[in-house]
């Protein structure tokens, strides 16, 4: 194995409560196949990735590699469960990366459309020297913070984006990032969290609209257009 391969974490172990299906969201169809089809597929044929560990809902393994076999990805080397949060789930796929991976790339199967000049521009952060990159967008609305509904505070949206994924990071930074978490950190929605917390530097490169999540139903209509159009 090379020692400067990257490897993904594509986590699709969530139940999907804010989409409502009667499956996990990730096998919520999109167009005509499961969601986790789509970023499987992506990054099965992005050229920087060496090797994908699939994080499944428990119980859904099985599903998973059908569906990695029905579209002829080559890449996958595990599917496990997943846990009760994110972190958990992403902890539980670290596990199956192989020591010698340089990089991993962890991956929302729930943002279905990886365009392949963001993992570039992830991976190219990481080679001047960053322990981690993530993708980026500028918001449009005005932020405030507004603890129990009363506003505290405005924030300065200039200096504020919104967090998307695929999230590239130095292997090991990543994994002493999960060795080290705190409790309430296993709460994060992202790695970059744990990596921030544990002192490493994250770059922002710029991210995608095309990378937006799937939570709603109606998220789930807008990425299906982006996959048609
Ligand atoms: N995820 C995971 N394991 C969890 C929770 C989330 O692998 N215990 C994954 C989801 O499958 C998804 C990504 O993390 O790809 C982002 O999570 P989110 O959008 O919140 O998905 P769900 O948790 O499935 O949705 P909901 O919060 O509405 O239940
Ligand atoms: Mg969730």
């Amino acid at each position: 194995m090379a020692s400067d391969g990257v490897w993904a974490v594509l986590v699709a172990a969530g139940r999907g409560e804010r989409l409502g299906d009667d499956r996990p969201k990730a096998f919520a169809r999109l167009g005509e196949l499961p969601m986790l089809a789509e970023p499987l597929r992506r990054l099965d044929e992005s050229d920087w990735v060496e090797g994908i560990v699939v994080v499944a809902p428990a119980g859904w393994e099985e599903p998973s590699i059908l569906v990695a076999e029905q579209i002829g990805a080559s890449k996958v080397s595990a599917c496990v469960a997943g846990g009760e949060t994110r972190a958990e789930s992403v902890r539980a796929g670290l596990v199956e990366v192989p020591e010698e991976a340089a990089v991993v790339l962890v991956h929302d199967a729930a943002r279905p459309l990886v365009p392949g000049e963001v993992v570039e521009r992830l991976l190219s952060a990481l080679g001047e020297g960053y322990d981690g990159a993530v993708p980026a967008v500028r918001l449009a609305d005005t932020i405030k913070r507004a603890p129990g509904g009363v506003v505290a505070e405005t924030l300065d949206r200039a200096e504020l984006v919104a967090v998307q994924t695929p999230q590239a990071f130095v292997a090991g930074v990543l994994r002493a990032a999960f060795d080290n978490a705190s409790n309430s950190l296993l709460l994060a929605t992202d790695c970059s969290s744990l990596v921030e917390a544990a002192g490493g530097r994250v770059k922002v490169v710029e991210g995608d609209a095309r990378l937006q999540k799937v939570t709603t139903p109606a998220d789930l209509e807008r990425v299906e257009a982006l996959l048609n159009g």
